[in-house]
């Protein structure tokens, strides 16, 4: 299809058209795994929609679904899941008050040369993040959590712009703007992080802390 000068195919990303006019999480989860508001649905599994209550007290937003979470169809389930998995538990948040999501909801990879089939993430682009928004705007709308929890720098860049810095940011809870609407939010590492990081006991200890504060606001 030609496009217009100054007008690029990548400006008409969006999954506003997919989103269902009504309904809870159970409709919004069903459409959502219709979605083509972007390319990345073309070499991806399936969509890998949030998980959990519309009652959660916590939303944690990651950045895209990895390679586990791809094949799986669920939010993380892989390693970066376990780690988060151990730094809820440690810091005291109960599993079954989150609502686990990412800002993306298609596994974005690539192949890299010398390294077989292993499918290697990429990282989002802004413009499909911003496509992928209207998701994450409804989750947060139907979850009205108490607490948001932005799990490292590409989910802070996907929800508060391009000047997010999750170093400046983490540990503290603000109340911010997340698609319009006010939530206090708590900004932390990606589990990720922490696995690639040199000491990964310290690295661990700061998502604890970070975690933590999450859960002593649950607690007031
Ligand atoms: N990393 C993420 O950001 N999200 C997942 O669901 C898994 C890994
Ligand atoms: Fe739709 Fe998001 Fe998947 Fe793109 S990444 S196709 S916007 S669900």
């Amino acid at each position: 299809m030609a496009s217009k000068a100054g007008h690029t195919p990548e400006d008409d990303y969006t999954a506003e058209p997919f989103l269902p006019e009504r309904g809870g999480l159970p409709a919004l989860r069903r459409a959502a795994a219709d979605c083509r508001g972007c390319p990345l649905h073309r070499d991806a599994t399936q969509t890998v929609f949030g998980e959990g209550t519309a009652t959660a007290r916590v939303m944690l937003v990651g950045e895209q679904p990895g390679d586990q979470e791809d094949r799986q169809g669920r939010p993380f389930v892989g390693p970066a899941g376990h780690v988060l998995d151990r730094a809820l538990a440690v810091a005291g948040i109960d599993p079954g008050e989150t609502y686990r999501t990412n800002a993306v909801k298609h596994f974005k990879f690539e192949h890299v040369a010398g390294r077989g089939k292993r499918r290697i993430h990429k990282a989002p682009t802004l413009r499909e993040m911003t496509a992928c928004g209207p998701w994450l705007a409804r989750e947060t709308a139907l979850v009205a959590p108490e607490v948001l929890v932005v799990l490292g720098a590409t989910a802070g860049r996907a929800l508060f712009g391009s000047s997010f810095r999750v170093g400046e940011e983490r540990g503290a809870l603000t109340e911010r703007q997340v698609h319009s609407r006010a939530v206090p939010v708590l900004a932390t590492v990606h589990p990720s992080a922490v696995l690639r990081a040199d000491d990964r006991d310290a690295a661990f200890d700061g998502l604890v802390r970070d975690l933590t504060v999450a859960a002593e606001a649950l607690a007031r």
